[in-house]
């Protein structure tokens, strides 16, 4: 006998990998095809027209098998050679991980060192762009949405300051958290490089990893020789243009993918990303009941699909988080990089609806009260009121 066997469902509450949906999961329940036969062709081009409409552009998507952060490696190996100097920001753990990347790629990175509380500004992008009279930046990475600390950054501001300065560089977004539950325009904001991966917004398991290339960026890419083979652009994209890969694509994941496609779109974009709006607001409301800090600090640029919460001084979130995980059988995110213990973060993306949330949020209070930690009561209750009000206004 064991009382610690767990019932019910567990709460996969961190911010990615998020829940993937039966849907999914049966779509994938498939035996392993031939990835050079017809059906498999069939699958990838129902998979390559549709999947744009996701990044809003009209341009060629590649996918890898990779995680994340692959495709950021991708990206900067196709368009980048050692020495080559690119600008990027520090508002997070992600954009700190990615710098080291390009560091490690031989990249030369002018870094705008930040808090980890706010996104990027696009006055300082104006300055630093108008400062580079010779043109010596080649690149701008900016994570979107910095899944360490629930802050989103405003891409078209930085894409008008860009113009503003009338710089070339070409403009990378990592998309990895953003994609599917926030509002993303590739081709309307002039972003040359969207760099996601399969495991937030379309709710699939982890595995794969997403270009979403400009013309201008193919053909910067194609300029120079490259140090690589395997992540190379237009091989892949000649390729593709039979629907086959020149590599065994991850065939099984095609399957879930192209589902995740279906339901993304049966739903609408819009609508997804105000179902995300929706519950990113009643989660705060959670919060500000509680009185615990949001890491992000600008209003304006709150996230949709992450919440990191501070707890606190003297206490500790990773604490919390394994009480809540003990307990009532939900991971929320930890606190990553300098965050670690100070936050505890909380995915509400994907697969996810009111109901979810509430359970969700009934956890955290219920942990802060076991953990002693000091709170308000009713957060809960100020999230019902919140969604109450939010499906009221909406037209059945
Ligand atoms: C914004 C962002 N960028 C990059 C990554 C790295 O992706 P992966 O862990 O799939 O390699 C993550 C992972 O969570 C992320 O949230």
């Amino acid at each position: 006998m064991n009382s610690n066997v767990k019932r019910g469902w567990h709460f996969l509450q961190i911010p990615g990998p998020s829940n993937t949906p039966e849907r999914i999961r049966q779509a994938m329940n498939r035996p392993t095809m031939d990835h050079r036969g017809p059906e498999f062709g069939l699958l990838t081009k129902s998979i390559l027209e549709r999947i744009k409409l996701i990044f809003q552009t009209n341009s060629h998507v590649i996918i890898y098998p990779s995680s994340g952060t692959g495709a950021w490696e991708a990206a900067m190996l196709n368009l980048f050679k050692p020495g080559d100097r690119v600008l990027a920001f520090e508002t997070g753990h992600f954009a700190t991980v990615w710098k080291k990347v390009a560091e490690k790629i031989g990249l030369e990175v002018e870094w705008v060192p930040g808090d980890w509380r706010r996104g990027v500004n696009s006055q300082q992008v104006f300055e630093k762009l108008r400062a580079d009279a010779g043109g010596r930046i080649k690149g701008i990475m900016v994570v979107h949405n910095e899944t360490s600390n629930g802050v989103t950054s405003d891409l078209k501001s930085i894409r008008e300051a860009i113009d503003e300065a009338g710089h070339s560089a070409l403009f990378l977004v990592d998309v990895v958290s953003s994609l599917g539950t926030t509002d993303f325009r590739q081709d309307e904001w002039g972003v040359d490089v969207a760099i996601s991966a399969s495991q937030k917004g379309f709710m699939m398991p982890p595995g794969l990893g997403f270009n979403s290339i400009s013309p201008k960026a193919i053909q910067y890419a194609n300029s120079k020789e490259g140090l690589h083979s395997y992540w190379q652009w237009q091989r892949i994209i000649d390729i593709n243009q039979t629907n086959y890969f020149p590599y065994t694509p991850a065939s099984g994941l095609f399957f879930g993918l192209d589902e995740a496609l279906t339901m993304l779109l049966e739903e609408g974009l819009d609508n997804v990303f105000k179902r995300h709006k929706q519950y990113a607001t009643a989660c705060r409301k959670a919060a500000d009941h509680w009185g615990l800090e949001n890491q992000c600090l600008n209003e304006q640029e709150y996230s949709d699909s992450t919440t990191a919460l501070r707890v606190p001084e003297g206490a500790d979130a990773d604490v919390l988080r394994k009480l809540i995980l003990e307990r009532f059988n939900m991971s929320l995110g930890t606190g990553l990089g300098q965050l670690k213990k100070k936050v505890f973060r909380i995915g509400h993306l994907g697969d996810f609806n009111e109901l979810m949330l509430m359970a969700t949020l009934s956890g955290i209070e219920m942990g802060l009260e076991m953990a002693g930690i000091p709170f308000n009561k009713g957060g809960v209750q100020a999230a019902m009121d919140a969604l109450v009000t939010s499906q009221m206004s909406l037209k059945i």
